[in-house]
């Protein structure tokens, strides 16, 4: 369907605002990529789509570590923003702004809103009781605390919740604080919070949810917090903090988490003053403009709660659509510093061409919020056989002969036109899976035609032809069909591939737009065919992987939200579930000999009221019966683990734990969440026996 300007569609779409306080690496990209692919394919069917982000300034860890630096946080601020936008641009994500949220546009939009909400009574105070750092003067966030866990009694645990057991608990709970900051014991200090009221929001929330704007599987994972009940939400922090200051309240500031998603409308006011746009109608209620947040599932409660609630009691619409996106894993693993798979965009950058990670990505991308491996191997396979050896081939097999032998000009007939028509005729699916960000199926279909273009060109051989005086016409035909298909696989590639795409554009002499695909270049001149694409070698890879090995810089967490707003995130950066790496210390036999595993029989599996990650097992050892709590229940449904067999430390000394003594540990393997294994025994294997 053609897309006339009755069908004309108005597309704001962001991606979450990195924190500047660290680098952009594989996770970011991701979301930038996917965002980028969406927008692009949007903005080639003609439709008038604009995408912005900025760096996400505020908060504690950006002044802490400004501070750090010794220079001011907008200095620390400007240099990164500067240098994520660089990375981006880099990978050819092409935002219309990439601005800041420590803007004039973004204070201004972020007082109207909380005004707004002040004015309608969803604003109340109440004093709070909190950890404070006494020399630092500060209060401080959960994080910048740690200590013992009062649940299992495991030291040096954050401020929020423990590594050991998997509690989650309030800083004030933990035993032997210290403050990270200073290394000082912390005092509890009252102080007056602001807070908004977001269970008054429940009601509209529960329908938004259900109403298509997010994927059903989050919208599931979100009636479970429903269930937990919504909490008023602290909005306010106490200076010093680097933030933007609350109106009428001197020494509040406004908690980084309200001026973020804010930031998207000061990005786009930026933009829009700057071009002479109207950015009304974007933020309007009931207004026929759309607008797409895409992010990682770790802040979903942010955009699909907090996020929704403030517009809409401002009085202004809610997104269209959330579009919610996995993890990154590296060869099946969470990223790892030691092994070099936590990679930073410009590591990559140096190493290998960024359209081989856009293709990549593009071909693994689902619409789903299942994790994205990167798998290296699979990487380099891929790129070389479909990007270089299916979809370039083309060309590169064509030209010459067209260049050579028929004055680089195209044949006016078409020799094959139900190939053709073919081509032209994939086009309306493939934009469907392009709209619904499924496009791991654009690229299979893409490549199913690539296929097939080959295999025509592989049939008629134009390089036997050739030689044959006879047959010159024909082998201009078949050439010349073979660059028509060529084309049209570069049209669908656009969104994935634009710089691919420029390049075949200047080839061809043309300018692709969506439609580009129902006509042909027939009787066109075409330029002479240069080298597209180098093939990926893993030696690359491997030296990507060694750099960034070396090149570690910090990667810090910002503050999270607090407890009793949310189930805690299990990662702290969009995209990135990062990895605390074991420090791999060397025990003697004897140690080891100490260790009692034992083969179990799971004879009982159950939830555990209140606890996130904690499974209550009943491990049957062959007469004597013990009681775990396992942090498995990110990947176990408690039935399915019924009746298997299992490794557990048997001579655990027991722990008391919040919901009751745990006497031992079962062995599993994975970095965690879904992707978790029990161990099992092979078959034959029966309760009670030693393991060794
Ligand atoms: O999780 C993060 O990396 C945040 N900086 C994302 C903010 S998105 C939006 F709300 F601004
Ligand atoms: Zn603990």
């Amino acid at each position: 369907m053609a897309n006339t300007s009755s069908n004309k569609r108005r597309i704001l779409v962001t991606s979450a605002l990195p924190y500047a306080n660290g680098s952009i690496h594989l996770g970011h990209l991701l979301e930038h990529i996917q965002t980028d692919i969406w927008t692009r394919f949007q903005r080639l069917r003609g439709h008038e789509c604009y995408s912005v982000c900025a760096d996400d300034a505020h908060g504690t860890p950006v002044m802490l570590k400004a501070q750090e630096l010794g220079i001011t946080p907008e200095q620390m601020v400007e240099q990164t923003r500067a240098e994520h936008h660089q990375d981006l641009k880099d990978f050819y994500v092409d935002y219309n702004n990439y601005y800041v949220t420590h803007s004039p546009e973004n204070k201004e939009a972020c007082e109207l809103v909380y005004n707004r909400l002040n004015d309608a009574g969803y604003i109340s105070k109440r004093t709070i009781n909190q950890l404070f750092d006494p020399e630092k003067q500060m209060f401080l966030p959960d994080r910048f605390v740690k200590g013992t866990c009062p649940s299992c009694g495991a030291e040096d645990q954050n401020g929020d919740s423990c590594d050991v057991c998997g509690a989650t608990y309030s800083p004030t709970e933990v035993k032997n604080p210290r403050s990270v900051v200073s290394g000082a014991t912390p005092i509890l200090k009252d102080s007056e919070h602001y807070f908004f009221d977001l269970p008054k929001f429940e009601g509209m929330l529960k329908e938004w949810i259900r109403s298509g704007a997010i994927q059903e599987e989050m919208a599931n994972k979100l009636e479970e917090w429903f269930e937990q009940g919504l909490q008023q939400w602290d909005i306010s922090r106490d200076a010093p903090y680097f933030g933007f200051e609350i109106p009428n309240a001197p020494g509040k500031f406004f908690y980084v988490w309200v001026d973020a998603p804010v930031g998207y409308m000061a990005s786009f006011r930026n933009f829009c003053e700057a071009n002479d746009i109207d950015d009304t109608p974007f933020w309007a209620q009931n207004t026929d403009t759309e607008l797409y947040h895409f992010i990682g599932k770790d802040i979903t409660y942010f955009h699909c709660l907090f996020w929704p609630a403030m517009l809409e009691g401002a009085g202004f619409r809610k997104p269209t659509g959330v579009n919610i996106h996995g993890f990154v894993t590296v060869n099946g693993e969470k990223m790892s510093k030691s092994r070099g798979t936590f990679i930073k965009g410009r590591t990559y950058l140096d190493h290998l061409n960024p359209e081989y990670l856009r293709y990549y990505f593009a071909s693994k991308l689902n619409g789903g919020v299942t994790d994205i491996d990167l798998n290296f191997e699979d990487f380099v396979q891929k790129v070389n056989s479909d990007l270089v050896g299916k979809v370039v081939n083309i060309a590169s097999r064509c030209a010459s002969f067209i260049t050579k032998r028929f004055d680089g000009v195209l044949s006016e007939s078409i020799e094959n036109q139900a190939l053709l028509d073919e081509f032209t005729a994939a086009s309306e699916s493939i934009a469907q899976a392009y709209e619904s960000r499924q496009y791991h199926k654009a690229i299979r279909d893409i490549m199913a035609l690539a296929d097939k273009a080959n295999q025509y060109i592989d049939a008629q051989a134009p390089w036997v032809t050739i030689k044959d005086e006879n047959k010159q016409q024909f082998t201009h035909d078949v050439c010349s069909l073979g660059i028509h298909l060529f084309r049209i696989l570069m049209v669908y590639l656009t969104p994935a591939i634009p710089k691919l795409s420029e390049q075949a554009q200047a080839f061809l002499n043309d300018e692709f737009t969506w439609e580009s695909a129902q006509t042909s270049l027939a009787g066109k001149p075409i330029n002479k065919f240069k080298a597209m694409l180098q093939r990926v070698e893993m030696d690359k890879v491997s030296a990507m992987i060694d750099a960034s090995k070396e090149s570690l810089g910090s990667v810090q967490k910002q503050e999270s939200p607090k407890k009793k707003e949310k189930a805690k995130p299990e990662v702290a950066k969009t995209g990135t579930p990062l990895e605390q790496d074991p420090i791999a210390e060397t025990i003697s036999f004897e140690e080891f000999a100490k260790v009692d595993l034992r083969v179990a029989r799971i004879a009982k599996a159950e939830h555990v009221e209140k606890a996130d990650k904690l499974l209550r097992l009943e491990l049957d050892l062959g007469g004597e019966t013990k009681q775990v709590f396992a942090g498995i229940k990110s990947a176990y449904q408690p039935e399915d683990l019924e009746g298997k067999f299992t490794v557990m430390v048997a001579n655990l000394a027991p722990r008391k734990m919040r919901f009751g003594m745990s006497e031992g540990m079962v062995l599993a393997a994975g970095p965690g969440g879904s992707d978790l294994y029990i161990l099992e025994p092979h078959e034959g294997a029966v309760a009670g026996m030693k393991v060794k």
